[in-house]
Order: C-alpha cells, then sequence, then structure tokens
C-alpha cells in the first residue's frame, strides 16, 4: 500500500519535471494548432484527417511470475476520446507487472479506419480487438442532460457490455477515456465482489438526493426502488461487472426500464449514471476509494480546477467538462494535468517536423 503511495508521488513529481523540460515543445504544439486541433476536439463530429499521431508504445514484457489469466479490460473508442484513451492505455499497461496478460476490447460506435488502425500503430504490442456497439439500441432511449458530451450513444456502451463482449469473457473492467492507472491493474481485477454484479468505490457521504430531481423523490412508487438498501454514489466510469450475472440478472433491461421513464419524465439530470444509480446504488461491491479519484475535469457547467483528495491513488479521472490534453493544448492546465501529461503519446504535426 505505503510503496504504490510512494511510486505515485514519484510519478507526480516525474510528470513535473517532465512536463518543464518538454513545456517549450507543448507550446510551440499549442500555437501550432491554435483554435484548430485543440477546439474541434471537443465537436462531436470531425473529419477523420484530424485523428491525432501518436507516438509508438514501447513493448512492454510479462515479468517472470506473470500467470496465465488474462486480464479484461473495455473502453469506447473515438476520435474525439483517441489521446485520452492512448494514454490510458499506457498507463495500464506502464503499471502492470503482466502487461502481456491483458486484453483490451473497444467498442466503437462508428467506423472509423483511421482511429482503429492507430491503435494498431501506435500500440503494436498490445492484444485487443475492437467489438461494434450498434447505437441504435439507444436510438430514442437517451434524454438530453446538462452537458451534451454526455449524450453520445457511445456513453451507454456500458449498459450493453453482456451482449457486445465475447462469450470466454466472464468478468471485465469497464474504463472510461479520461484516466490514467498508476497501479497494477491486476489488483483490481482480482476484488472479490462478493456476490454481487458489480464493484466501485462507493460514496456514502456524497448527497444522494441532488442526483435526482424533485419529481422523482416525490412519487412514492419510483422511490420504492430504493427500498430495503441504503443508497450511495458511485461512478460508472471504472466499474469491475460480472458479466454473466449482468446478462442473467437482466440488468441491461433494468437500466432501460429508468432510461424510459426519464424519456417522459425528467427523474434526473445526467447521463447514463443516474439509471444505474436506481437500479444497483447500495447493492454493489465497495472498492477501495483509490481505484477512483474522480472530479478532476471539475464539474459539469464550468470544469473548474480541482485538487486530489487525500489518500492513497491508484487511477486518476478527469471525470467532468474540463479534460487535461484539451487544458493542457490551451496553455491554460489545473496542476493536476501534469499528471497526465507523462502518458500523451500525441505527436502534433509541429514536434514532428522538428525531428
Ligand atoms: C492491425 O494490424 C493487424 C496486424 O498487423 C492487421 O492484420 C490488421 O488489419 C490491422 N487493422 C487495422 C484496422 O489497421
Ligand atoms: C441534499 O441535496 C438536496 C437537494 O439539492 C437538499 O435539499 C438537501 O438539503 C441536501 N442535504 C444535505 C444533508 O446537504
Amino acid at each position: 500500500m505505503a510503496s504504490c503511495t510512494i511510486l505515485f508521488l514519484y510519478h507526480g513529481l516525474l510528470s513535473l519535471l517532465l512536463f518543464f523540460l518538454s513545456s517549450t515543445s507543448i507550446i510551440a504544439a499549442a500555437t501550432a494548432s491554435s483554435s484548430s486541433a485543440g477546439i474541434r476536439l471537443g465537436l462531436i463530429r470531425k473529419p477523420s484527417s484530424d485523428v491525432p499521431a501518436f507516438r509508438e508504445a514501447p513493448a512492454f514484457r510479462n515479468g517472470d511470475s506473470c500467470g496465465t489469466e488474462i486480464v479484461h479490460i473495455t473502453m469506447t473508442l473515438d476520435a474525439n476520446y483517441l489521446r485520452g484513451t492512448t494514454a490510458a492505455v499506457l498507463s495500464i499497461l506502464q503499471h502492470s507487472a503482466c502487461p502481456e496478460n491483458i486484453e483490451f476490447h473497444f467498442l466503437w460506435g462508428r467506423s472509423e479506419p483511421e482511429v482503429f488502425s492507430k491503435i494498431n500503430s501506435t500500440f503494436p504490442y498490445l492484444q485487443f480487438r475492437f467489438h461494434r456497439f450498434d447505437s441504435n439500441r439507444v436510438r430514442g432511449k437517451i434524454s438530453k442532460s446538462i452537458r451534451q458530451a454526455l449524450d453520445q450513444p457511445l456513453n451507454y456502451a456500458r449498459i450493453y457490455l453482456a451482449d457486445i463482449l465475447p462469450q470466454n469473457v466472464k468478468r471485465i473492467i469497464y474504463l472510461d477515456s479520461d484516466l490514467v492507472v498508476v497501479d497494477d491493474i491486476a489488483r483490481l481485477w482480482e476484488v472479490d465482489l462478493k456476490g454481487k454484479v458489480l464493484g466501485a468505490p462507493e460514496y456514502c457521504h456524497a448527497n444522494f438526493t441532488k442526483y435526482f430531481t424533485e419529481l422523482f423523490w416525490s412519487n412514492p412508487v419510483w422511490v420504492r426502488t430504493f427500498q430495503g438498501r441504503k443508497p450511495c454514489y458511485f461512478n460508472t466510469g471504472v466499474m469491475v461487472v460480472d458479466v454473466e450475472m449482468w446478462r442473467h440478472g437482466g440488468y441491461m433491461q433494468k437500466v432501460e426500464f429508468w432510461m424510459g421513464v426519464q424519456k417522459h419524465k425528467r427523474i434526473y439530470n445526467l447521463g447514463s449514471l443516474p439509471p444505474f444509480l436506481l437500479v444497483l446504488a447500495g447493492n454493489i461491491k465497495a472498492v477501495d476509494h483509490r481505484w477512483n479519484q474522480h472530479g478532476l475535469g471539475g464539474d459539469n457547467i464550468e470544469g473548474k480546477c480541482r485538487n486530489l483528495h487525500p489518500g492513497p491513488i491508484s487511477l486518476l479521472h478527469w471525470s467532468g467538462k474540463g479534460k487535461p490534453w484539451l487544458r493542457l493544448d490551451s496553455r491554460k492546465p489545473c496542476s493536476v494535468d501534469y499528471l497526465w501529461a507523462p502518458y500523451d503519446l500525441y505527436r502534433s504535426s509541429s514536434t514532428h517536423s522538428l525531428e
């Protein structure tokens, strides 16, 4: 435990150092791309010619004591978040004692051949598969949330994992694309779910009321869903899921049910998170908080800078509006963004031409 904290602190210092060493090229990159790359990244559709270029990640090899068990990780994949995805993958490999035992499952909603080949060329040694998420599955089920980015169909793919992933995948770690892992992911993989369908850090001190509207709380039939459990907030960006139990327990249908309610009555304001809370809050396996230091992107409206919470950290998550690559490119980074920068494989055209 303590060694991880020290490791993390070391990484923090290292990243700060790296930032100062490379700040000139970062500034050059930001200037060169000015309003093009930096701003266009936020758009929903962008021409495939804008797919960023990345450095090739090194080969990561297993240590001597590695067994044969495969760690399955799933993440969504699209051009907008590609820079986040590549940083997340690199961070996972770098901190893993058995990186060759990790298999990535990338879920895509729109065929973007350039994005697929970028994964190929950036990680030539990676074990991965691409799986199509048919966005028709959520067509007509998504309600407008307070942040447009949350309304992307691919955000809802996590509900359908049990149908999308191959049959041999019995357990999956679902990860958002705006995070980095600074610990061995095998430790999260090995958590004992104690018969629960889902494991995630749980936050019982957060005000649970505010995730739902007054309309919801005033309806005794709806509120009864929480009967017999003490609902606590959890973040759906980092989850360990028992895939078979998800399938057999009909959890997909349960989450879809609440999306259907939301379509007609506004019972919450966020995207795919609240229906998960309605079905599972208070009935998950609580995982150590170190596995999701979330909110580093600030709130959903302004994306203000946030500091780290005290305690050991295994995973840093830029949930909220601000994304580290955009803030770094715009030369208005928050201090926590320097912790993301060392995993950035992005190669801007200007640094390219300097080589
Ligand atoms: C990725 O690389 C493999 C092996 O080199 C190749 O067979 C496959 O077609 C490539 N896929 C894409 C999308 O480039
Ligand atoms: C929790 O949030 C609700 C709704 O915003 C508010 O009415 C309530 O006072 C809050 N409770 C606490 C303990 O802060």
